[in-house]
């Protein structure tokens, strides 16, 4: 009776383990097979009821059924999980065929690609660069620059103030002065930078501004000096054959001073829209380092000279490009900054 029911026991729980549809219930089914609580247990239960003849042998079948069961609950899982990992191999493939999501890549800013080529032309020279901050000292800005608190120079840049002594720079020049104080001639540097006035926002204006500063101080330097550097740059930027016209002109900082026009290259200086006519376009201020600005540096200014120039990096910008609007520079459309 107790073999029939182990021989019963053996066909049903092979047909359920060899039937179960997944993990789940193959687990469900060993719990109730050979569990704690399970038919098997039960059954071994009733053990005590046998003669002692009979124990041993339905002993043996029992374990017999238990083994019988123990490997097909082991190959069933072996067979399932290999199944359940191809299938989710399969739900989880990725067509690399597809095509992929566009990436749309930015680029730099035409002024940066301006103020790249800038930096460097003047690493070529063997100048390097230097930094100085936007909110600036009054005496950094002015004062140091021979522009003292009455100087009418200083009306047209007497702009935005923090306190009476701070300012938002309204040229690169105070970099000059930062760039003296703290080193010892031989000096090359150009400093490039963001700088602000008070100015009606137009074609040709805005009240936030980058500049070039560029400073060089050591024995023996001239205007052929400044001059050589300047055309290197403006030859570098705008190719061989661009002509420089010196013109004599007036910053505290420098003495001689000169602005500087660059030849106008849609006319070739006979006057066009482009020029207004003039032939020359106006491009930065330069000159030769004020000695009483090299002195108040702590700079013998018996033994050393300078030149220094400024230069807006939008207008390099826009006669590279020929650009007409320097708006078109800071309202970040990408239809007019895909172009460069
Ligand atoms: N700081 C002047 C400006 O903002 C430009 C300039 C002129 C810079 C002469 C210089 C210089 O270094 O020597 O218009």
């Amino acid at each position: 009776m107790l073999k029939q029911e182990l021989e019963t026991l053996r066909e049903r729980a092979l047909a359920a383990v060899n039937g179960a549809p997944d993990t789940a219930s193959l687990e469900n089914a060993r719990i109730s097979l050979l569990g704690k609580k399970g038919e098997l247990t039960a059954i071994l239960k009733q053990m005590g009821t046998l003669s002692p003849e009979e124990r041993p042998v339905m002993g043996a079948l029992a374990n017999e059924v238990r083994a019988d069961i123990e490997s097909a609950l082991e190959k069933a899982s072996a067979v399932m999980s290999e199944r359940e990992l191809a299938k989710r191999l399969e739900d989880e493939a990725i067509d690399v065929t597809l095509p992929g999501t566009p990436f749309r890549a930015g680029r730099r800013h035409p002024m940066q690609l301006v103020l790249d080529d800038v930096v460097k032309i003047f690493l070529g020279m063997g100048f390097s660069v230097a930094e100085g901050p936007e909110v600036e000292t009054t005496y950094y800005c002015f004062d140091a620059l021979n522009t003292g608190p009455d100087h009418p120079a200083r009306d047209p840049q007497d702009t935005f103030y923090f306190d009476a002594d701070t300012i938002l720079r309204t040229q690169t020049s105070s970099v000059q002065i930062r760039v003296m104080e703290q080193s010892k001639p031989p000096i090359r540097i150009i400093s490039p930078g963001k700088c602000y006035r008070k100015d009606e926002v137009d074609a040709t204006h805005s009240a936030h501004f980058h500049q070039i500063e560029g400073l060089a101080v050591d024995k023996g330097l001239t205007m052929a000096d400044l001059k050589g550097a300047l055309q290197t740059m403006m030859t570098g930027l705008y190719g061989e054959g661009v002509k420089l016209r010196f013109r004599p002109h007036h910053f505290p900082y420098t003495e001689p001073s000169a602005e500087v026009d660059l030849q106008c290259f849609e006319c070739k200086g006979a006057g066009c829209r482009m020029c207004k006519g003039e032939g020359w376009i106006e491009m930065l201020g330069s000159g030769m380092v004020h000695p009483a600005v090299l002195e108040r540096c702590g700079i013998d200014s018996e033994v050393y000279s300078g030149f220094a120039f400024g230069v807006g990096i939008e207008r390099l910008t826009l006669m590279r490009y020929k650009i007409n609007d320097l708006r078109l520079l800071f309202e970040n459309d990408a239809r007019f900054l895909k172009q460069f």
